[in-house]
């Protein structure tokens, strides 16, 4: 029996509920088929946006979108998707697969796509390609009020209120697609665009400078020197760094040798948990690194791209990054949410690459037809950790040992919301031992509890044919002896376990 330990008493951070954020690239079939469809399409739809994708999507309460890149962000003149259909530019999406890019879905999609989700928007400018104008006139199109030339063309587009930015992204790995920079060139470039990231009327943009690939750590310290303001330091009144991106994904076996998303054996399964549980270190790392500079915590760490990589399905564009999803990579986006949730005082939003069709999507569609993945289903499981008070959490975990990689066969993170309710989810990384766990609150009597739970082979999936192979149900058998619990998490599984001790938020330290 192994121990499971959450203390009501020692709390952390607020989780904030932009880490369990999304991206959505102009990338493949991520946009175009697997969001929009325009409005004239017979597959159901509100102003050219899927139904079931947006329903989906605010089912699990995604907070934040990311848009329009990735890569294609640095490529992206906002003036080409702006104005009548008929009047918008073809080009070629060189990044992505070479096909046709028509800007039907543009500036005022956006903001609609977001309004029907109930989410913000997050959108990241062109550093790479772009001008400081361009940049600069994308803001005041989307969020100036008065009488302005931009304000005016947003007017004569149908859209009279400016609209809410909370989020803008100063370029996307600019280290490589968005301008092959060195960091001191990012920086300086970095502290010019954000001169005229303005912020007009009540509308506060957090402005998040493109940080670091993986464990690059030396662009951290570079941007921490260089771009982090302190009071009465380094830059005037319109110089800020509210964010530094981070990005990471899982390539199981190199970028060479990722495989199947399918076909797997056990050495490659453990080898992808491997790489996936090294966000745990890069976060430390490029924390300690930031905090050096700004122990307040003023500059969060958004992790806006992470998630697995394989290679594409058989038959599809190799530049679609189109790949199915199974309980491998719903045990990933398990342990990695924990891993967010754990270093909630720093990381303030992630976005999971992609949304739909693209790398470990939430989502996939085939024509009129939809799926939810594995990974979706763990968003949903964790959903109620959103803006709820981190608690400390410890679970007894050993280690599984294969090639070079040790796994723990248990990850968790647990948090109180406002209602009082005591929420951990915690994952069994074990494709074939199921565990007898123990969980007790410290001096806490547990009065009761249920669980959800998403469990199945590592290489389950749903598909379109079978899209309910992979679906959370109840954890049964959940017993309460002297106010702990007892139950049984089977092999390869996420749970969430809600525990009611009472009520009321518990004050500690
Ligand atoms: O998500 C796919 C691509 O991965 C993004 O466009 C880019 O930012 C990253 O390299």
């Amino acid at each position: 029996m192994r121990r499971l330990v959450i203390n009501p008493a020692r709390k952390g951070a607020a989780i904030n509920k932009n880490i369990y954020g999304h991206f959505a690239e102009h990338l493949g079939r991520c946009i175009y088929g697997g969001i929009f469809v325009g409005a004239s399409s017979q597959i159901p739809n509100v102003n050219g946006m899927r139904t079931d994708v947006v329903e989906a999507l605010k089912a699990i309460k995604a907070p934040v979108l990311r848009w329009p890149g990735g890569c294609f962000a640095d490529e992206y003149h906002w003036m080409d998707g702006i104005g009548s259909q008929a009047g918008r530019k073809n080009m070629i999406n060189t990044h992505w697969g070479g096909v046709v890019e028509d800007n039907s879905f543009g500036t005022h999609e956006f903001f609609e796509l977001c309004a029907q989700i109930g989410c913000d928007p997050y959108i990241t400018g062109n550093v790479g390609s772009g001008t400081v104008r361009e940049m600069s006139e994308w803001v005041e199109y989307i969020t100036f009020d008065g009488v302005s030339p931009m304000a005016g063309l947003r007017r004569e587009n149908g859209r009279e209120a400016p609209w809410k930015l909370p989020f803008f992204g100063v370029g996307n790995e600019n280290w490589g697609c968005g301008g092959n920079m060195c960091a001191g060139t990012y920086a300086r470039t970095y502290r010019q665009y954000q001169t005229y990231v303005r912020e007009y009327a009540e509308n506060k943009i957090a402005k998040i400078a493109c940080g670091p690939n993986s464990d690059d750590y030396e662009w951290t310290q570079t941007m921490m020197d260089n771009c982090h303001c302190r009071k009465g330091h380094k830059g005037g009144a319109n110089f800020r760094m509210d964010g530094l991106s981070l990005h990471y994904y899982t390539y199981p076996g190199g970028r060479e040798n990722r495989g199947s998303a399918l076909h797997f054996d056990y050495e490659k399964y453990f080898q992808t948990l491997g790489e996936a549980l090294r966000m745990e270190a890069l976060i430390r790392g490029h924390s300690f690194i930031m905090d050096q500079y700004d122990p307040e915590k003023t500059v969060g760490l958004v992790v806006d791209e992470w998630g697995t990589w394989y290679d594409v399905e058989e038959g599809t564009n190799p530049g679609f990054l189109y790949q199915q999803n199974t309980m491998r990579d719903a045990i990933v986006a398990g342990v990695t949410l924990n891993t967010f949730n754990n270093h909630c005082d720093r990381v303030v939003m992630a976005n999971i690459a992609q949304t739909v069709n693209v790398l470990q999507a939430v989502i996939l569609t085939q024509d009129e037809k939809m799926i939810l993945t594995p990974t979706y289903h763990v968003f949903d499981l964790y959903k109620g950790h959103q803006d709820a008070l981190l608690l400390e959490s410890y679970v007894e975990a050993q280690d599984i040992l294969c090639g070079e990689y040790a796994i723990p066969d248990l990850h968790v993170s647990a948090s109180q919301g406002g209602d009082g309710a005591i929420r951990a989810t915690l994952v069994n990384l074990s494709p074939n031992r199921e565990q007898a766990i123990k969980c007790g609150l410290g001096e806490l009597n547990i009065k009761s509890a249920a669980a959800r739970v998403l469990a199945g082979a590592m290489d389950a999936y749903n598909d379109f044919d079978a899209p309910g192979i992979v679906q959370p149900g109840p954890l049964e058998g959940i017993t309460i002896h002297g106010g702990e619990i007892d139950f049984v998490l089977p092999a390869c599984a996420v749970a969430e376990i809600v525990i009611d001790a009472g009520g009321s938020l518990v004050q500690g330290s």
